[in-house]
């Protein structure tokens, strides 16, 4: 039941990520500073970086309900390849916006780690069930999706430091790592409390 509430709130939150990164990437009028300056740099990687997150962010929500998962498999599979393909496509387009991000050299490299992170952890799930390792697998996509939630997390944070009277030029260097350090440590902790679990049910 609360697993069932926590996804139904985190899908109502990714839905509104998307919808911005679709604004974002779709309707002029409605670009900050921050986009246009993005969309200057390079407007290819920009669209691309939206259109992608966009896609994995609704895309990977989907692979976690597990009505989808074990009564629809030939679905989980389908959407799974979209997400590792948009993950490779947002990925490098993250890590590539990552060298232009405001919030000087912190910011830079919170958010080319966070992109090099994103494109191995993803890369190692689609491995993993090549190989037919569904453990590792699952771990390996709660990794992955971990880091896309970095998108929602950021978010979050922005307003919150703002609220607590940081400036955005102070808040952003430290968001930038804090959007996906303390996510991918609540999945090893998550991991690592479900452990003895699955060890007692193989
Ligand atoms: C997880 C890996 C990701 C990385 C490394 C990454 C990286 C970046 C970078 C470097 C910027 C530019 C920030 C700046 O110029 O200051 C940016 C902006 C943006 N990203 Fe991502 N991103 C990731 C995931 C996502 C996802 C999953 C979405 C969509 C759901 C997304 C949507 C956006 C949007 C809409 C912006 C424009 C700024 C804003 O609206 O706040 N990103 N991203």
């Amino acid at each position: 039941m609360a697993l069932r509430t926590t996804w139904w709130l985190l899908a109502i939150l990714v839905c509104g990520i998307a919808a911005n990164a679709l604004i974002q990437a779709f309707s002029p009028a409605s670009r900050g500073d921050l986009v246009l300056d993005m969309l200057a740099y390079s407007s290819v990687g920009s669209l691309l970086h939206f259109l992608a997150g966009a896609t994995v962010i609704l895309a990977g929500i989907l692979q976690f309900n597990q009505t989808l998962r074990k009564r629809h498999l030939h679905w989980h599979r389908l959407i799974g390849r979209v997400y590792v393909f948009g993950v490779a496509l947002g990925g490098v387009a993250g890590l590539y916006m990552a060298f232009n991000a405001s919030g000087g050299l912190v910011a830079r490299v919170g958010f080319a780690m966070l992109a090099l992170c994103w494109l191995f952890a993803t890369g190692r799930a689609f491995l993993e069930i090549r190989a037919g390792n569904v453990a590792a697998h699952r771990a390996w996509m709660m990794r992955s999706y971990a880091l896309t939630l970095a998108a929602l997390t950021l978010r979050l944070y922005i307003p919150l430091f703002l609220i607590a009277g940081v400036s955005f030029e102070a808040a952003y260097p430290v968001i930038a790592w804090l959007c996906w350090v303390p996510n991918i440590l609540l999945v090893e902790w998550l991991l690592l409390a479900s452990a003895p679990k699955t060890l007692a049910s193989q």
